[in-house]
């Protein structure tokens, strides 16, 4: 900085220019070096790759924190350690803030909270996403409670923007303590395959306390969130084709809860009718199939931008379009699991439905389910009210709900899954519907258990009992004749049907009862 104070104009541009450039660089050379050497992109290189070149406005440049404990006060980057502003993705506004490890490690104290806070009242104010890029050692040791306190500033406002603007979050380094209950509390979680960590407490505590061992990535890398807790929803090879992804999900999300999602025209006949689905699904009931690959025949150019892709495989759930219109897509997963509905798999649906309904992205259904996963384990950690939450967010959701039964729909998994009792606007099945209340073989067993048992031949009776069952039961028809579903039809005019279905319902509106709010079983 300079020794006198700037007089004329031309010193005073100089002197803003000068300290703007100060700040711009406040992280020392080797800092950036050692950051760059792990992988990692620094907090403005992030913002160059995520949004729209030239776009963006910077925020706060000139802040500094004011703690004077533990020599603080000898250093006072300009901007702390965090860069906030908005800018935009294809066009579309945006709020950002990315936080920067080369200052104080990243770590958030009083005004570090208040930029990023500055962004997201901002963001709320004018109705547009904010996007999180998280690198930071966790709350300010040198603030204590202060550091604490302001990161309760952040989740207050996660909490009071949820539902209202999308909120992402991004991990591209580490975030540990309490401060993943940010990212936690937003609508999406990207993390980066070896450079981003999420965890309550790290290695060193866990060994002192439970003497487990366990290195960073196993603990809590991009891959353990995304396959084995579900708390993260995408990983990334590296940061550029992360950002990219983030920059993808925007294409699908509208900027706000009162703005309808964006509409792209991918150039895809809606009269397209698919032969091959005709002849899709296996004549045997028990062989699986690719649920994506219906998805992929229907939808707009084949696109389907899958969320949670390594977690509850047994269903799917992502992003498509249909006639240029996002839609959201449930399906059971034949190929994994049977597509049996089980804990994880009604959580990870649950969570993208209500996801969909809080942004008017209407929730395409594809339904293959054996039922419910039976078993003590699924039964003493919770399937019921577990199970409750998919039936819930379904129920609850005044979005347009489309479904197809492609195969089976058995047990209490029939009504979960979008069924017309769940308040679906309109219900479609295959001819390989099989609509009961549970498969041919357990029905049989147990209603002629003694028919079977006093046959002289009890194999030719058990299987003639088993026609009749499919005869009377496993096919769509006894759904249809009580208008469950609305229309059988063939498989292959399943994307034109499903989009004269969406037109239709372009205009849907839902009257609510006055409340508070329900109470999802949580
Ligand atoms: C202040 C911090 C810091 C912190 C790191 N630094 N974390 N400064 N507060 N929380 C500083 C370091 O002193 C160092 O400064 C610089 O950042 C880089 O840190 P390194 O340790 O050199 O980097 P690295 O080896 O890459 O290790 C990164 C790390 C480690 C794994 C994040 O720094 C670490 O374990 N930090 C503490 C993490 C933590 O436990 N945080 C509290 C979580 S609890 P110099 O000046 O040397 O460059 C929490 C509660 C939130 O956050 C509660 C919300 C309700």
């Amino acid at each position: 900085m300079r020794e006198k104070s700037p007089e004329t104009h031309e010193e005073k541009l100089e002197y803003l220019r000068d300290l703007r450039e100060q700040a711009m660089n406040s992280a020392s050379e080797e800092a950036v070096e050692k950051h760059h050497a792990k992988g990692k992109l620094t907090a403005r290189e992030r913002i160059g790759v995520l949004l729209d070149p030239g776009s963006f406005e910077e925020l706060d440049t000139f802040i500094r924190h004011r703690t004077t404990d533990f020599d603080m006060a000898k250093r006072r980057p300009w901007g702390d350690a965090v860069v906030t502003g908005h800018g935009t993705i294809d066009g579309r506004k945006v709020f950002v803030f990315s936080q920067d490890f080369t200052v104080f490690g990243g770590s958030l104290g009083e005004v570090m909270a208040e930029k990023m806070c500055k962004v997201m009242d901002l963001a709320a104010k004018v109705g547009a996403p904010v996007i999180g890029l998280n690198d930071s050692g966790g709350a300010r040791i040198q603030e204590g409670v202060v550091s604490l306190g302001a990161y309760g500033d952040v989740f207050a406002r996660n909490v009071s923007s949820s539902g209202v603007i999308p909120q992402i979050s991004v991990i591209m380094g580490p975030c540990a303590g309490g401060a993943v209950y940010s990212p936690a509390m937003t609508d999406f979680i990207f993390m980066v395959k070896e450079t981003s960590h999420m965890f309550i407490t790290g290695p060193e505590v866990i060994k002192t306390v439970t003497g487990e061992e366990v290195e960073f990535e196993e603990l809590g890398g991009a891959m353990t969130h995304n396959s084995k807790s579900g708390v993260a929803h995408f990983a990334a090879d590296d940061e550029e084709s992360c950002l990219e992804d983030v920059r993808y999900l925007m294409s699908f999300l509208p900027l706000n809860n009162l703005e309808q999602p964006p509409v792209t025209d991918m150039g895809d006949d809606p009269d397209r009718e698919d032969p091959d689905l005709d002849t899709f699904v296996p004549d045997d009931p028990n062989k699986p199939y690719d649920m994506r690959k219906v998805v992929a025949k229907v939808v707009d150019d084949e696109d389907f931008f899958e969320v949670h892709e390594h977690f509850a495989k047994n269903i799917i759930c992502g992003f498509s379009r249909l006639d240029g219109h996002p839609v959201g897509i449930v399906g059971n997963q034949p190929a994994f699991k049977a597509g049996v509905l089980d804990i994880e798999s009604s959580e990870k649906a649950a969570r993208f439905v209500r996801t969909c309904d809080a942004f008017n992205i209407p929730i395409i259904t594809f339904t293959d389910v054996p039922g419910f996963m039976p078993g003590t384990d699924q039964e003493w950690n919770g399937i019921i009210r577990h199970g409750a939450k998919l039936l819930y967010a379904y129920t609850e959701a005044t979005v347009p709900k489309l479904t197809v039964v492609t195969r089976k729909a058995y047990g209490g998994a029939y009504d979960v899954m979008a069924s017309k009792h769940m308040l679906a606007d309109f219900n479609f099945a295959w001819p390989t519907a099989e609509i009961a209340v549970m498969g041919p073989e357990g029905a049989v067993n147990i209603i002629y258990r003694r028919d079977i048992a006093t046959s002289p031949t009890p194999e030719d009776r058990k299987a003639k009992l088993i026609a009749d069952y499919k005869a009377h039961f496993a096919n769509p028809y006894a759904a249809a004749e009580r208008g469950y579903i609305d229309d059988v039809i063939e498989p292959r005019q399943t994307r034109p049907k499903l989009i004269k279905a969406l037109r239709t319902l372009q205009t849907k509106r839902v009257a609510q009862p006055k409340r508070k709010h329900g109470n999802i079983p949580l």
